[in-house]
């Protein structure tokens, strides 16, 4: 497979091999043993027509029964894959309106936290219906119908989740993009979506200070005048520049949105979402998910995984910009007639313990975050969640990039206090929900394994070769079988998704790279493509590269991961420049405010390193794998040796003023 390289198996400490019984986390938990988890997860391979459609009528409500319950072919050159096909149903409806009728009407759906501690704001389900009802109509009122594209550039505000569910209410393709993105990023993605209609905040806070959301907007809207409208919500009483005509405020149009909306019925296939994500390509990839199957695999895992009770408060941290905000924020969560949590700010701020007081304040029960907030907490020393109560922690887990059995243990003695189980959960924006994961309760815990797949799932290790690995060794996890809440395709490229996805014919590639141990429990060993994994962020090499090249000064650029204590992994630029141009420290910093404008502050290079040329091969390929091992000199002190065969370059001195470049 190309791309691929050697994939090694850490060795293994006894810590890691460590076993940690399931504790039984509830008495009434569904899945309750290994033996009803084996059972289930074999009923779902061995009949999955069966399987899902006893799961999807359970589960969720229908206006319609479907046709046909699963159809696939991921041997073809145009592989698709189709769940509950003629059904009908509504995603809104299956949040909101079907908790209305019992005990549930009136009990928290949405706590919101804001930035500033004393900024809470609580809607019940009654409540939440309302304003997802009124702002559906306000979308109508300003000519959004079935199937148009909504672009959201907002803050970790209620009136995101509003939108989103009134998107989906009205049978709009909602397409969220974080807020911190530059308007570059936020003009390409309104661009590739076709979306004439977009909703942001006049400003948003970030650890005290203020985000420019309309002023981001205001410039993505220039290089994208297909906007016809843009909402903005006041969230700060602050000076804001208006267009008129094209720019209105939410509160503004409210006025005159109804307080009732109808559901729209949706057909199980009809698209709910796009979200943009990274890959190898330098222009980011629009995920569409459609609507009965990955709404299904929302509810499923929040309810298996999560273990979610009606009297639990649950809070993931992720911000709905991504697809964990999407499925385990909104979706799975309102499904289940839970009580979600939402928190605008970041765990850090005003200190350290921001999440551990919100944990104590609002009695958290389930509580979901990103390995690289777990590192950042563990250094700022024990005594921060120490002196909360976290008593009321019943489920930790964990997502978007591996966690060392470190961080895990620290996750597990002193946020959980050895009582709560931990689900390290493996998935993807394509795959729309968890894929591997433990049932907490069930499944015993091994620190840094994500453990077993959920139902319906087949993950298999190949060698690059495409034959199958032995145990305990590394390889590319593909997935064999389709499941409910797959990606459906990319938007605007029909030829994408069997390009990216199925390469080989059978299995789709995950770019990840895995080994499975004796017990059947899988270890995730980090992507092994041209991804970056910062900050549980997923950033393409290529889009860095390419915002680094369209620099004046700079002639090529090559970017590569390296390992980072808190992001778990840094990026690291390789930058040629052009004849005559100084290698200076304020060149530096000028390249890292270029790339923060071109994609946004999460792709800030962490190191640029001026090189008077890359290592390519005679075919103009660069050679990452000297770079990455370059980029790890300080961490692996490594000899020159081990960059290991450099007869492929078309001229090895590069390596020597690569190694003398070196700051
Ligand atoms: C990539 C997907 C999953 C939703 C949030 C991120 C990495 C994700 C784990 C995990 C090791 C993980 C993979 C994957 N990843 N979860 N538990 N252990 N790696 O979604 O931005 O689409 O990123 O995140 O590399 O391919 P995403």
């Amino acid at each position: 497979m190309e791309n691929r390289e050697n994939i090694s198996i850490d060795n293994l400490s006894t810590e890691e091999r460590l076993i940690l019984p399931s504790q039984a986390t509830s008495a009434i938990a569904v899945v309750k043993t290994k033996q009803q988890r084996d059972e289930l997860y074999r009923q779902s391979l061995e009949n999955p027509q069966e399987f899902w459609a006893d799961m999807a009528s359970k589960h969720l409500d229908w206006f319609e029964k479907w046709d046909t319950v699963e159809e696939y072919d991921f041997d073809s050159d145009r592989p698709y894959v189709k769940y509950f096909s003629g059904g009908k149903l509504n995603a809104s409806y299956n949040c909101l309106d079907r908790h209305l009728t019992g005990s549930r009407r009136n009990k928290a759906a949405l706590i919101w936290q804001g930035e500033s501690s004393d900024e809470t704001r609580t809607f019940t389900y009654q409540q939440l219906h309302r304003e997802v009802s009124r702002t559906a109509n306000m979308l109508k009122n300003i000519g959004v119908s079935k199937g148009d594209r909504v672009v959201l550039y907002m803050p970790m505000i209620p009136e995101l989740v509003f939108s989103v569910l009134a998107c989906a209410r009205i049978g709009a393709i909602h397409c969220v993009v974080f807020s911190g993105l530059s308007a570059e990023s936020l003009s390409d993605r309104i661009v590739n979506s076709d979306a004439h209609i977009i909703i942001t905040a006049n400003y948003g806070y970030r650890s005290g200070k203020f985000l420019e959301c309309k002023s981001i907007c205001d410039k993505a809207m220039e290089l994208s005048p297909q906007i016809r409208t843009c909402v903005v919500v006041e969230r700060v009483e602050r000076e804001t520049y208006m267009v008129r005509g094209r720019d209105l405020w939410w509160h503004d149009l409210m006025v005159d949105a109804a307080l009732t909306c109808e559901p729209e019925p949706m057909d199980a296939e009809d698209p709910l979402f796009i979200l943009y994500t990274s890959g190898s390509t330098a222009k980011p990839k629009g995920i569409l998910h459609t609507t009965g199957g990955y709404l299904l695999h929302a509810m499923m895992t929040v309810k298996y995984v999560f273990d979610i009770k009606d009297e639990d408060v649950y809070w993931c941290t992720a911000d709905i910009g991504w697809i964990t905000g999407h499925t385990y924020l909104i979706y799975g969560p309102l499904a289940n007639g839970g009580t979600t949590l939402m928190f605008e700010g970041v765990p850090t701020y005003p200190q350290p313990d921001r999440y551990w007081e919100i944990v104590e304040k609002f009695g958290v029960n389930i509580f979901y975050t990103a390995p690289t907030a777990i590192r950042a907490m563990m250094k700022d020393g024990d005594h921060w969640p120490n002196n909360r109560d976290l008593s009321t922690l019943r489920i930790l887990g964990s997502v978007g990039e591996p966690i060392t059995s470190k961080a895990w243990m620290w996750y597990y003695n002193v946020i959980g206090q050895g009582r709560c189980p931990i689900a390290d959960t493996w998935w993807q924006t394509e795959t729309g929900g968890i894929m591997i994961a433990p049932l907490p309760g069930a499944i015993d815990m091994k620190p840094g394994s994500v453990t077993l797949p959920f139902f319906g799932i087949v993950p298999k290790i190949l060698r690059n070769n495409g034959s199958e690995a032995g145990i305990n060794e590394g390889g590319n996890l593909v997935l064999t079988r389709p499941w409910p809440g797959m990606m459906r395709g990319i938007y605007g490229n029909p030829s994408g998704f069997k390009d990216t996805y199925f390469p080989h014919h059978g299995y789709y590639l995950t770019g990840d790279g895995a080994y499975q141990d004796e017990d059947g429990y899988f270890w995730m060993l980090g992507r092994v493509d041209d991804v970056i994994k910062v900050s549980a962020h997923r950033i393409g090499a290529a889009e860095v590269e390419n915002a680094l090249a369209s620099h004046d000064k700079v002639v090529e650029a090559a970017v590569v991961g390296y390992p980072h204590p808190v992001k778990g992994e840094g990026i690291y630029a390789y930058v040629t420049l052009e004849e005559g141009v100084d290698a200076t420290e304020s060149l530096k910093k000028e390249l890292i405010v270029h790339v923060r404008e071109k994609i946004g502050p999460i792709a800030t290079p962490d190191v640029i390193h001026f090189t008077p040329a890359l290592p390519k091969t005679r075919s103009g390929k660069i050679l990452r794998r000297i770079l990455r091992k370059i980029a790890t000199w300080d961490i692996d002190g490594w000899n020159v040796e081990d960059l290991g065969d450099v007869s492929t370059l078309a001229d090895s001195s590069v390596v020597d003023s690569l190694l003398a470049t070196r700051s």
